[in-house]
């Protein structure tokens, strides 16, 4: 068996062992003689599965007890519209900080929903860098201020986040949450689709402080509504009870690296090998401003765009893929989430350095 380094963005890589357990489990689930896929949500076995997810993802996260842990469908991007149903009025105002393409859809979104203030953009600087806080134009009373954890695309990443007082802080944390530990009771909200750090696409993670559910605007869809999702366990509808099962033995995986301040240092290492790969030589360019650098997505360019191709072409055939940057921004993004081994990373930069020397 032969397995690529995969850097690609999303759907990512998983850990080998989690594949192999779920090739394990595939026909017979623990002799039970169906697979997880084919049993009731609501049945003993799967209520099991869902249950030490949660409390798995819980001890990672060290989720406090006044926050629910949901496992929903429909995507970081159903979140998009979620959060401003569940936590504002039609008229209330809410501030976004703009700093890249998911922010921008998430912006979108809302505005068709609430008042949307744009408290600060990186718009200037072409979504290098991260506006200061102490810049952002908040809004004293808004409804919450949105932030977009880690940029997929333009690889820019928040490394600390602001104090928004009372106001409740909602991040989307899709390509950045279970990289490193993080202080969830700064947050009023995080959302995460599941499809890089947590398991396969089909899978979305709400993680939100009980005094924020039971708000909803009328009119709300039930699906779209966390109270009827918190009172029935995340299990309203159907849930996608598969992903939830793969997410479980991710948790598991992570839980035996360590935890997430073991990835944290695994993580920082490798993005730093990358990123002093690119910065020492004058061939590769990486756009973002160093201090908001993602560990996640590291985006690059080569000194002649011309010569995109011959790399790409050149990385699959020594087995790496999916380093094509978003056909929006062009050049090249490695995306080296969790489950991408630190010798994938050492793999690519010898491809790299060897790639300069022979069309450098
Ligand atoms: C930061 C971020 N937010 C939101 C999304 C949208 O996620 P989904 O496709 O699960 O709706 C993505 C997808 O890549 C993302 O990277």
């Amino acid at each position: 068996m032969t397995r690529a380094h995969n850097f690609s963005a999303g759907p990512a890589a998983l850990p080998l062992e989690v594949l192999e357990q779920v090739q394990a489990d595939l026909t017979d689930y623990q002799g039970q003689g169906l697979s997880v896929m084919e049993m009731s949500h609501r049945g003993k076995t799967f209520v099991e599965i869902a249950e030490r997810a949660e409390a798995d993802l819980r001890a990672l996260l060290d989720v406090p007890d006044n926050y629910h842990v949901l496992f929903l469908s429909g995507g970081a991007s159903l979140q998009f519209a979620a959060v401003p149903l569940n936590l504002a009025g039609a008229e209330q105002a809410v501030d976004y900080v703009h700093t890249g393409s998911w922010s921008a859809k998430a912006i979108d979104e809302a505005q068709k929903l609430a008042s949307v203030n744009i408290a600060a953009s990186a718009e200037g600087s072409n979504f290098a860098h991260i506006p200061a806080p102490e810049e952002w134009r908040l809004t004293p009373d808004a409804a919450y201020v949105h932030i977009c954890a880690n940029e997929t695309i333009g690889g820019v990443e928040f490394h600390q986040f602001p104090d928004t007082g009372t106001v409740p802080l909602v991040a989307d944390m899709s390509s950045t949450i279970l990289s490193r530990p993080v202080d969830v009771s700064q947050f009023g909200l995080i959302y995460a689709g599941a499809q890089k750090n947590i398991g396969p696409a089909g899978l979305t993670i709400v993680i939100v402080r009980d005094d924020l559910v039971g708000h909803a605007r009328a009119g709300t869809p039930s699906l779209l509504d966390y109270a009827p999702q918190v009172k029935n366990g995340s299990m309203y509808n159907t849930p996608p009870t598969f992903s939830w099962y793969i997410a479980g033995l991710v948790f598991a995986w992570l839980r035996q690296q360590g935890g997430l301040t073991a990835m944290a240092e695994i993580n920082q290492r490798k993005a730093a090998k990358l990123y002093a790969a690119i910065d020492t030589s004058n061939f590769y360019q990486c756009p973002v401003v160093p201090e908001f650098r993602s560990w996640m997505n590291v985006p690059f360019t080569l000194a002649d765009d011309a010569l995109d191709k011959a790399f790409l072409a050149g990385a699959e055939e020594a087995g790496m893929l999916n380093l094509k940057g978003h056909r929006s921004v062009g050049g090249m993004r490695a995306s080296i989430y969790n489950a991408v081994p630190e010798a994938a990373v050492d793999a690519l930069i010898d491809y790299m350095q060897s790639f300069e020397k022979s069309h450098g």
